[in-house]
């Protein structure tokens, strides 16, 4: 073996190469997918690691082996090492095979992109607007009329077209489970589609430094089927809610404005507020379980329409949308704080 360093070499890279191989594809990098286009994304991924791998181990052991075997011995160190000239056919190999793995990889990428990106016929559009520190949506209506909501929720199966917009700086509208993220940038307006495929909740992230409140920056997705899309929709638009998937406010003398209160706070505040009776349990504002005891209704809708007017100790300005009084209507703002007074007493 001592006598034949090179296939030693070969022998170690091929071994460290297998083991680096195996774990990058057992290793489970992803978070569920959830849509049409993760397959083919999580596939280039994995392409690109077994590709990848080997070419990072044949460079760590060439490296390794150099320093190891032509290291400095001691009375060498005023030595220099045997002049070197040019060598046309290791140039050659050296410079045509990164370039024909790079055309390959990147001929193969520019094919997902292509396929993930495709146009589908009758997509759903769904507005989403970035501004600090929140995401909101709009989904345009027959009859130029629209659902402006903070909850984004999507009928499973059905391709859906996002147009991002930015009120402020830009962020990065990226869902983890759908593979898909394009920034959100003020004054133009940038495009992602996706296809969702999986019932459940999907944390909607940013992606993009924004200000103080970039980590809160989230929201969700829920993912519902058709018929519940349509009742969530129908909810919506008449101002009073059946719940997507929920059942209504069994509190006993809730008023029907209590009771659709309770769903626009679902779907609107349940994302950062916990709240036991509505069954909530976002971390990124206080716990309304405990805060929201005793206080009345002036109070509440103070805080619903002006939250920096008066923040809870231990929480930022800014970081809860002051626009509640444009992105719901005003039966939505008086059902919800008829709701919160309800649980609050
Ligand atoms: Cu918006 Cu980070």
């Amino acid at each position: 073996m001592r006598r034949h360093p090179v296939a030693q070499m070969v022998i170690v890279g091929a071994i460290a190469s297998a083991i680096g191989i195996a774990l990058a594809l057992v290793i489970d990098w992803f978070p569920a997918d959830a849509a049409e286009q993760a397959g083919p994304i999580d596939t280039l991924y994995d392409v690109l690691m077994i590709v990848s791998v080997p070419v990072f181990v044949l460079v760590a052991t060439v490296t390794l082996f150099a320093a190891w075997r032509f290291r400095m011995r001691p009375g060498q160190e005023k030595q220099d090492g045997p002049p070197i000239h040019g060598n046309t056919r290791l140039e050659v190999v050296w410079t045509a095979i990164p370039a024909i793995l790079l055309v390959s990889l990147c001929s193969y990428a520019y094919a997902v992109l292509h396929d993930i990106e495709e146009k589908k016929a009758d997509p759903l559009v769904v507005h989403v607007t970035g501004q600090q520190f929140a995401w909101s949506y709009r989904y345009p209506q027959a009859g130029g009329r629209a659902i402006n909501t903070t909850a984004l929720v999507l009928p499973k199966d059905r391709p859906v077209l996002f147009k991002v917009h930015a009120e402020d700086v830009i962020h990065d509208f990226w869902v983890p489970a759908f593979r898909v993220k394009i920034d959100a940038v003020p004054g133009i307006t940038t495009e992602v589609r996706a296809t969702p495929t999986k019932l459940g909740r999907f944390p909607v992230v940013c992606a993009e430094l924004c200000g103080l409140g970039h980590a809160v920056m989230r929201s969700t997705v829920r993912v519902v089927t058709p018929a519940a899309y349509d009742r969530w929709v129908a909810g919506q638009t008449a101002g009073t809610a059946p719940a997507a998937g929920g059942e209504t406010g069994g509190e006993g003398g809730a008023s029907a404005d209590a009771a659709a209160g309770r769903e626009v706070f679902t779907t609107n505040c349940g994302s950062c507020h916990t709240l036991a009776d509505a069954g909530t349990s976002g971390t990124v504002g206080p716990d309304l379980t405990t805060a929201l005891r005793g206080q009345d209704e002036a109070t509440i809708r103070e805080d619903v329409v002006d939250p920096d007017k008066r923040v809870a100790e231990g929480y930022q300005p800014g970081v809860m949308p002051g626009n509640f009084a444009e992105t719901l209507s005003a039966e939505q703002i008086d059902g919800l704080v008829a709701y919160l007074a309800s649980v609050a007493r």
